[in-house]
């Protein structure tokens, strides 16, 4: 993993579905790059400005008040083309040209899987995972989870507010379409009555028991936190709950994108300015292939062979926990 090339450029993008803190990041990565005497490139709509070379050079100034901002300053896009070895062997030819000795990929698993195609034709990169999913194998934490979590519970005191006032069941949907973990931790710290993930299939008539029986307890309210990528998903949920008589009426509602909108937290911000750093030191190093992934208070290069040899868990205690707690 530990190459000794001398890097004097390095180049940054940012890369799938956007997370909040991906503008700490790159804030981070331009001026400890700078401190440490390095020219900084920033690349513009993922793999797609890398295989057309939309880059631009990167000062402090131009990444000042952006801390606070979510989203990316530099833009972020899927990009089909760049599955192609075509493609790839297209941004080769780019980073050559822009002189770029080592490069900053900031994404979701998908990114990470896009710059290790990058590695294996000798490209020096490190990964910095961010995803509000929280789906990356490696990483104690994703930029983005934690302002996409307050976001969530958020909206969903705001739910239980107008639920209580009218005796109503809300059906939630959060962001995960392959990830409980959003939905069950909302569902924790929201005090939800149920939470429906895609890592734990769910009968229909389960969730009737439940909400039922919240009512007979005489709660005023009941909150069914459900994950994008649940089983059953959110609208059959709804269409046969509607058909039965559960006490409440029903409601539903998709947070949708907001999830990945808004100010950092203070805890993205601080992670994205660690990994950021770190990032920029590992290439200096001579790393690379590997990801910045927070572990416990530290923060290590996971290879991304560990990355992507299994896929995150759910865990298992708090979803059980979240079952306990709802009484
Ligand atoms: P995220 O990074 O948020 O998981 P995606 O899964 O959409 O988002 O991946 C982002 C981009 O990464 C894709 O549009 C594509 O350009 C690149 N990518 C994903 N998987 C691969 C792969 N196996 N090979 C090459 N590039 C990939
Ligand atoms: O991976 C992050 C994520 O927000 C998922 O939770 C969600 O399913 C997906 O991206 C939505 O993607 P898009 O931005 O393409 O609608």
């Amino acid at each position: 993993m530990t190459e000794s090339r001398s890097i004097k450029t390095i180049g940054l993008l940012t890369s799938g579905g956007d997370a909040p803190g991906m503008n700490p990041c790159i804030r981070a990565v331009v001026r400890a790059g700078l401190a440490r005497g390095l020219k900084v490139v920033g690349i513009e709509d993922g793999f797609d400005g890398l295989i057309n070379g939309r880059f631009h050079a990167m000062g402090a100034r131009d990444v000042g008040g952006i801390l606070q901002r979510g989203g990316t300053i530099l833009q972020t896009a899927r990009c089909s083309e760049f599955m192609e070895p075509k493609y790839q062997m297209e941004a080769i030819r780019s980073i050559h040209d822009g002189d770029i000795d080592g490069l900053v990929v900031i994404g979701g698993d998908g990114s990470l899987h896009g710059a290790q195609k990058l590695v294996e034709r000798g490209v020096a990169v490190v990964g910095v995972p961010a995803s509000i999913d929280n789906d990356i194998f490696g990483t104690d934490m994703c930029i983005g989870v934690d302002t996409a979590l307050n976001t969530i519970v958020d909206a969903i005191d705001k739910l239980r507010d107008t639920a209580s006032s009218h005796n109503r069941a809300f059906l939630v949907e959060t962001m995960g379409r392959e990830s409980g973990f959003l939905a069950m931790q909302a569902g924790i710290v929201t005090g939800a009555e149920l939470v429906l993930v895609p890592e734990v299939e769910t009968d229909v008539d389960l969730v009737a028991q439940v909400m039922e029986a919240a009512y007979r307890r005489g709660k005023s309210h009941c909150i069914v936190v459900i994950a994008e990528g649940a089983k059953p998903s959110i609208n059959e949920l709804a269409e046969t709950i509607n058909s039965m008589e559960l006490g409440f009426s029903t409601r539903v509602t998709i947070l949708g994108h907001i999830q990945r909108g808004g100010k950092p937290s203070a805890f993205d911000r601080l992670l994205a300015s660690r990994f950021g750093t770190k990032a920029v030191e590992y290439l200096i190093e001579g790393q690379s292939g590997v990801m910045t992934g927070l572990n416990g208070k530290n923060i290590e290069a996971v290879p991304f062979s560990t990355v992507f040899s299994q896929r995150k868990s759910l865990p298992m205690d708090q979803y059980d926990m979240a079952k306990i707690l709802a009484r």
